[in-house]
């Protein structure tokens, strides 16, 4: 006698019935980037279908991820001018809080908000330098006002990725003492310093003008150090932990899902994005089908929520084979 694992492979009606894992429109989050300025769609070089948005122009891919259905985005902010503070960032007036606005406004999406300096600093770390180092707590200050000004612009969740010690702790303060009790904080927790942010850095002119970011971000080597961010951004507050990038980091999803009860989201960064749309564009593999087995492992290894570049095509494509 051996064992006839072939029995339940027969056909694809078997096949769905037994299938552990499925991916839905619903797990998907789309991250968008909104350049300051007027009739702006331009398509970011090394993130082919994806485009950076004046606010003027949103509203055309609003009504594509919508009716992709698509229920959240992620934005990020590419500002006119950067400074050493990153002023835009948490500016009333900066272009996230004015996309924002007009988001709520013209569509039901829920809205996400990245919390970061980099896209905004000249210098194009994630927090203020002083002598010549990222200061943890002279940036605390900046990223609280900075979450601040998305939730009263009207942001349904705000998104810190700076790495920062203490954020979550300092934000989730801020948004209570400010009244915003029932806005949730989903941290980018187990964020590891990796080469697969190339393209993202290109799309937002963020890549840092001196150094790296290895001395906030984590390094790509460690588990057990993500877990112990993980627990601390627990204990500070965080509704949902992030786990960025996600394909080369599954194991860390992981443990993630068998050490902690809160919701998982996986960042599928552009590096991963780019090189699946690099290879389709040579002819070297089927793009459908590789991004639906890469968000369908993703998912397997325990995310509920997935951001991805990939995700109105997927939807599409779900939607399709329903
Ligand atoms: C901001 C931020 C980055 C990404 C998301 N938020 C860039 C970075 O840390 O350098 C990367 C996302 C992607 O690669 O798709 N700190």
């Amino acid at each position: 006698m051996f064992k006839r694992t072939r029995r339940l492979r027969r056909n694809e009606n078997i096949r769905s019935l037994v299938r552990e894992t499925k991916l839905s429109k619903e797990d998907f989050i789309y991250p968008i980037f909104i350049k300051d300025g007027e009739n702006i769609k331009e398509e970011v070089q090394s993130l082919p279908g994806i485009y950076r948005y004046s606010i003027d122009r949103l509203e055309e891919i609003l009504e594509e991820v919508e009716r992709a259905g698509i229920k959240g985005v992620l934005l990020f902010g590419i500002p006119k001018e950067k400074d050493n503070c990153g002023k835009d960032a948490y500016y009333d007036d900066g272009v996230v809080q004015r996309a924002v606005r007009k988001i709520k406004e013209v569509s039901k999406l829920y809205v996400i908000t990245d919390i970061c300096m980099c896209e905004y600093t000249d210098h194009g770390h994630c927090g203020i330098i002083v002598d010549g180092e990222v200061d943890n707590d002279k940036t605390l200050e900046y990223l609280e006002k900075i979450a601040l000004s998305h939730v009263k612009s009207g942001a349904d969740m705000v998104a810190p990725s700076d790495m920062m010690d203490g954020r979550v702790k300092r934000i989730r303060e801020a948004l209570d003492r400010e009244g915003y009790m029932n806005i949730p904080i989903m941290a980018y927790s187990a964020k590891y310093a990796s080469a697969f942010y190339g393209p993202f850095r290109q799309a937002a002119d963020s890549a840092p003008k001196f150094g790296d970011r290895k001395s906030y971000q984590m390094d790509p080597a460690n588990i057990r150090e993500a877990m112990i961010e993980i627990a601390a951004d627990i204990e500070e507050g965080a509704d949902i932990v992030m786990v960025k990038p996600a394909l080369s980091y599954l194991d860390v999803i992981r443990w993630t899902r068998d050490r902690f009860d809160v919701p998982i989201a996986a960042y599928n960064v552009s590096g991963e994005y780019a090189m699946v749309k690099a290879a389709a564009k040579l002819g070297y593999i089927d793009e459908m089908k590789i991004v639906m087995e890469i968000l369908t492992s993703i998912k397997r290894a325990g995310a509920d929520i997935i951001i991805t570049y990939h995700a109105i095509e997927a939807a599409k494509y779900i939607g399709g084979r329903q």
